[in-house]
C-alpha cells in the first residue's frame, strides 16, 4: 500500500505563529478613524477586544510563542494530516499530485477553532466573561462556543439569518457547547431593528451580524467582541496550518507549485500560505490561489479602498478590497464566503500581484466537492469546495500540458451539517447567481470618502 497520510507527532507540532507583517514588501496601510480619517491607536480598539489580541494586530515581531495552554487545547485535534488525493487525481487521470491538509477533525469541523481557542485564551487572561460574535455557515459560532466552554465563558453569536434556516444542526452544536444564538438581523439590538424596519425579511449578512456583535459587547462590561477573519490577529492564529503543512511537506521531500485556499475573510487562506511567504518571495516559484464564489467575488470584481467592516459602520475603516458594506450578497450555500470585505494583509498582498484570485458559481464547486466525496470520501463543506474545484481545474490543466505539479489545498471544513445544500443540488435545484453587477454598482456608491485615491 502506498503511504497517503503525512503526520507530525505533538512534539512536532509548531510552537510559536508566523506573522507575515514584517516581511510584506510594503507597511500595512493602518485602520483609519472615520470621523477624522486618522489612523486610530490601540487604545480605540481596548472596548472590544483585550490588548493581548490588539498587541498582536499591530506586532512587527516574525514568531510570536503560542500560549502552552492553547497549546494543550490545540492538541485535542492537532497536528491535523496532510493527506495525498490519489483517488482524486486518478479520477482525473492527471500527473499532477494534489495534497490537501486536513483542517476538518477539529472538534467544530473547520479551521475556526485554531483562533477560538486563542481568542477565549486572551480574552480570559484579562478577565472578560462573555464573548459576542457573527457566524455565518455557523462553522465560526460553533468554534467559539467551543472555545469560550473550555475557558468557562459565555458566548453570545449572531448567526446569518437566511444559515439559522439553513443549518439548524449548527445552532444545536453551538448550544451543545453551552452558546447562545440568535438570528440576525434580530430585534436584539439597533442595528438589528434599523435593518429590520428597512427590510423585515432580510436574509442577513456577515455585515450586519457583526454589527450586533459589536453593538452589544460595546454595551456591556464584561463583554467583549471576537471576529473569526479578516483581522491580523486571526491570521496569525491561522498560520499554524500553513507551518504543519510545511514541515509535512519536507518530511516527505516534496515542494509545492501551488497552493489553493477558499476566501471568505481570508484567515483560512491565509494561514495555510503565508508561511510559505518568505519562500516565495525570496524568488521560488509557488503560485497562491484564493478561491471566492460569483456571487461575492470580493477579491477579483471589489474596489481596494478603505471601507467599514460591518453594515451599521460601527467598526474602523480596513484598507481591503470590498464591493461595499451594503451589499447583501445572494443566499448561497457557502455562506461563510458571504463577506464583502477580505482581510487587509491579503489585500495587500493581491494588490501587489503575489496572490491570484479566481471566482466561481456554486454548481460547479459543488460538483467538485462531490467527486472529492466519492474518490476521497470526505463530504466538504460548501466553503472548502471552492478550494476543490480550483485545485481540480488546475490538475486537469497539468493533464492537458502534461505537467507534474504539486497541488496542495486546504481543507477547510467538512459539510456535516450542509447536506441541505447537497440535497438541494443533487435534486437540481441550487441557483447559480452570476456576478451581481448592478446591485455591487449601487453598494459602491456608499463606500466613505477617506482614503479614496
Ligand atoms: C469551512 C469554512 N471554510 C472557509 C471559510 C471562510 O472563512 P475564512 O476566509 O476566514 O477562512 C469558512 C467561514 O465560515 C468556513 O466555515
Amino acid at each position: 500500500m502506498e503511504e497517503t497520510r503525512v503526520y507530525l507527532s505533538q512534539k512536532e507540532m509548531p510552537r510559536a505563529w508566523y506573522n507575515i507583517q514584517p516581511d510584506l514588501p510594503k507597511p500595512l496601510p493602518p485602520p483609519l478613524n472615520p470621523g477624522t480619517g486618522q489612523p486610530i491607536g490601540p487604545e480605540a480598539l481596548a472596548p472590544i477586544f483585550p490588548m493581548g489580541l490588539i498587541e498582536q494586530e499591530v506586532s512587527q515581531q516574525r514568531w510570536i510563542n503560542i500560549p502552552e495552554e492553547v497549546l494543550s487545547i490545540y492538541g485535542l485535534w492537532r497536528p491535523t494530516p496532510l493527506c495525498r488525493a490519489k483517488r482524486l487525481e486518478e479520477a482525473l487521470k492527471t500527473p499532477a499530485r494534489i495534497y490537501y491538509k486536513n483542517e476538518s477533525v477539529s472538534p467544530a469541523g473547520s479551521h475556526k477553532p485554531n483562533t477560538a481557542v486563542p481568542q477565549a485564551y486572551y480574552n480570559k487572561k484579562e478577565g472578560v466573561k462573555r464573548l459576542t460574535t457573527e457566524t455565518g455557515a455557523g462553522q465560526w459560532g460553533s468554534a467559539l462556543s467551543f472555545g469560550c466552554n473550555l475557558f468557562g465563558m459565555e458566548c453570545q453569536v449572531y448567526m446569518v439569518k437566511v444559515s439559522f434556516h439553513q443549518k439548524p444542526y449548527r445552532r444545536m452544536l453551538m448550544e451543545t457547547w453551552g452558546g447562545k444564538v440568535t438570528p440576525s438581523p434580530s430585534s436584539q439590538t439597533e442595528a438589528g431593528r434599523n435593518i429590520l424596519a428597512q427590510d423585515p425579511d432580510s436574509p442577513g449578512s456577515l455585515g450586519i451580524a457583526i454589527s450586533e456583535a459589536v453593538e452589544d459587547a460595546a454595551k456591556r462590561e464584561d463583554t467583549k467582541y471576537s471576529l473569526g477573519s479578516v483581522l491580523n490577529h486571526v491570521l496569525l492564529h491561522q498560520t499554524i496550518v500553513g507551518l504543519e503543512t510545511k514541515a509535512q511537506l519536507q518530511k516527505i521531500g516534496v515542494k509545492p507549485d501551488i497552493l489553493i485556499g477558499c476566501v471568505g475573510g481570508g484567515s483560512n487562506f491565509a494561514g495555510f500560505c503565508f508561511p510559505f511567504f518568505p519562500e516565495k518571495a525570496a524568488g521560488k516559484a509557488i503560485r497562491f490561489i484564493a478561491v471566492e464564489p460569483t456571487a461575492c467575488p470580493t477579491l477579483t470584481k471589489g474596489l481596494y479602498r478603505y471601507d467599514f467592516g460591518d453594515t451599521a459602520q460601527t467598526t474602523p475603516l480596513l484598507k481591503m478590497h470590498t464591493l461595499g458594506h451594503n451589499f447583501i450578497p445572494p443566499g448561497i450555500h457557502a455562506g461563510g464566503l458571504r463577506y464583502h470585505g477580505a482581510a487587509p494583509l491579503l489585500c495587500l498582498l493581491a494588490e501587489e500581484k503575489l496572490m491570484e484570485a479566481v471566482a466561481y458559481p456554486q454548481n460547479p464547486c459543488f460538483e467538485a466537492a462531490l467527486l472529492f466525496a466519492r474518490t476521497e470520501g470526505i463530504v466538504p463543506a460548501p466553503e472548502t469546495s471552492h478550494a476543490i474545484r480550483a485545485a481540480i481545474d488546475e490538475a486537469v490543466r497539468c493533464r492537458k500540458n502534461k505537467e507534474e505539479k504539486v497541488i496542495v489545498f486546504n481543507f477547510s471544513g467538512h459539510g456535516h451539517f450542509d447536506m441541505a445544500s447537497y440535497d438541494a443540488f443533487l435534486s437540481g435545484k441550487l441557483v447559480d447567481y452570476e456576478y451581481p453587477e448592478e446591485k455591487i454598482k449601487e453598494s459602491l456608491k456608499d463606500l466613505p470618502a477617506i482614503g479614496a485615491k
